[in-house]
C-alpha cells in the first residue's frame, strides 16, 4: 500500500476547513502534487455544505518558499489544466470566505496566493517576496494586476521588478495583512476569526463576497491566463534555466550571457 500524502493536510471542524502546508523540510515549497491536493480540497470545500470557511496555513517558521524549483526544471506545468493553474483558478474564484495565516518567508506563489484571500493574519516574522524577475520569470496568479492595485505602482515595482521582500508591518500598512501577531499565535487567530465567520449566515457571506469581487473577476482570470502563457514560455528560456541551475547548485546566478 502506498504512503498517505502528507505534504498537504486538510481537516474540517466546526464549519472550517484548514489546509496546512506540511513540507517544512523543503520550506513548504509547492510541488505539482501539492497544488493538486489543494485544488481538490478547495473543490470539496466549495461543494460541501459542512464547510463554510477555509483557512490556508503553514508553519510558524515558514509559510512557503514558492514553487518547487526542481519541479520548475524537470516537470514544468503543462498547460492550463495543470495542477498549479487549477489551484490558482480555484482560489481566485472560491466563493466562500478564504483566510490565510502566514509566518516566516512567503515567496512567489506563497505571496501571490494571498491577494486572493479575504483575510490574512501574519506572524511578525512574515517576509513577503515575489522574486519572479530574479528567476528569469514574470508574475503569476494575476499579481501583475493585483499588486499594483493594492501597493500602488511604485511600491509594486519595488516588489515585482526588484523582487525586494517586505515584512509583516509593511504588509499591514498596505492592507495585505489584517493583523500582525506573534508567530505562535497566528494560526490560532486565523482559526478564531474563521469560526466567527462560520457562525454567520453562509448565504450572506457568499453573496457579499461575490458582490465585492464581481467588478473584476473576469479581468483577474484573463490576466492569470496571459501571465500563465508568458510564464510557461519563460520557464524554458535561458534566464530561468540559469536561475534554477544556480539555485540547485547553491551558487549566484550569472545573467550576463542571457
Ligand atoms: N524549491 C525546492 N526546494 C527548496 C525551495 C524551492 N523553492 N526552497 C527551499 N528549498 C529547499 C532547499 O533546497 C533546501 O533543501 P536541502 O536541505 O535538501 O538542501 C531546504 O529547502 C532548506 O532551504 P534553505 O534555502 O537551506 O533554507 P533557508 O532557511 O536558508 O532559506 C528560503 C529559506 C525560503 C529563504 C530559501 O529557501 C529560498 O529563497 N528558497 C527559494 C525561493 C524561491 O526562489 N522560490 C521560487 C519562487 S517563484
Amino acid at each position: 500500500m502506498s504512503e498517505p500524502f502528507k505534504d498537504i493536510l486538510s481537516h474540517t471542524e466546526a464549519g472550517v476547513m484548514t489546509i496546512t502546508l506540511n513540507r517544512v523540510d523543503k520550506k513548504n515549497s509547492l510541488t505539482a502534487a501539492m497544488y493538486a491536493a489543494m485544488a481538490d480540497a478547495l473543490e470539496v470545500a466549495q461543494a460541501d455544505a459542512a464547510v463554510r470557511v477555509v483557512v490556508i496555513q503553514g508553519h510558524e517558521t515558514i509559510f512557503s518558499a514558492g514553487n518547487d524549483i526542481g519541479d520548475f526544471l524537470n516537470k514544468p506545468p503543462a498547460g492550463m489544466d495543470s495542477p498549479v493553474f487549477r489551484f490558482l483558478r480555484g482560489i481566485a474564484a472560491f466563493p466562500k470566505p478564504l483566510l490565510a495565516s502566514v509566518c516566516g518567508p512567503a515567496v512567489g506563489v506563497g505571496t501571490t496566493m494571498l491577494f486572493h484571500c479575504d483575510l490574512v493574519y501574519a506572524g511578525d516574522n512574515a517576509a513577503f517576496s515575489m522574486p519572479f524577475v530574479n528567476l528569469g520569470l514574470c508574475p503569476e496568479a494575476a499579481s501583475s494586476l493585483l499588486v499594483p492595485q493594492m501597493l500602488g505602482y511604485h511600491r509594486a515595482a519595488e516588489a515585482l521588478l526588484l523582487g525586494e521582500p517586505f515584512m509583516a508591518e509593511a504588509a499591514l500598512e498596505v492592507g495585505l495583512a489584517n493583523r500582525v501577531v506573534p508567530p505562535m499565535e497566528a494560526n490560532g487567530v486565523a482559526q478564531s476569526v474563521a469560526r466567527k465567520l462560520a457562525a454567520k449566515p453562509i448565504s450572506s457571506l457568499v453573496e457579499t463576497k461575490r458582490l465585492m469581487k464581481k467588478g473584476q473577476q473576469q479581468t483577474v482570470l484573463r490576466q492569470m491566463d496571459e501571465e500563465g502563457a508568458s510564464f510557461g514560455r519563460m520557464l524554458g528560456e535561458p534566464a530561468a534555466r540559469e536561475a534554477f541551475g544556480a539555485f540547485m547548485q547553491k551558487r549566484r546566478p550569472d545573467f550576463s550571457k542571457v
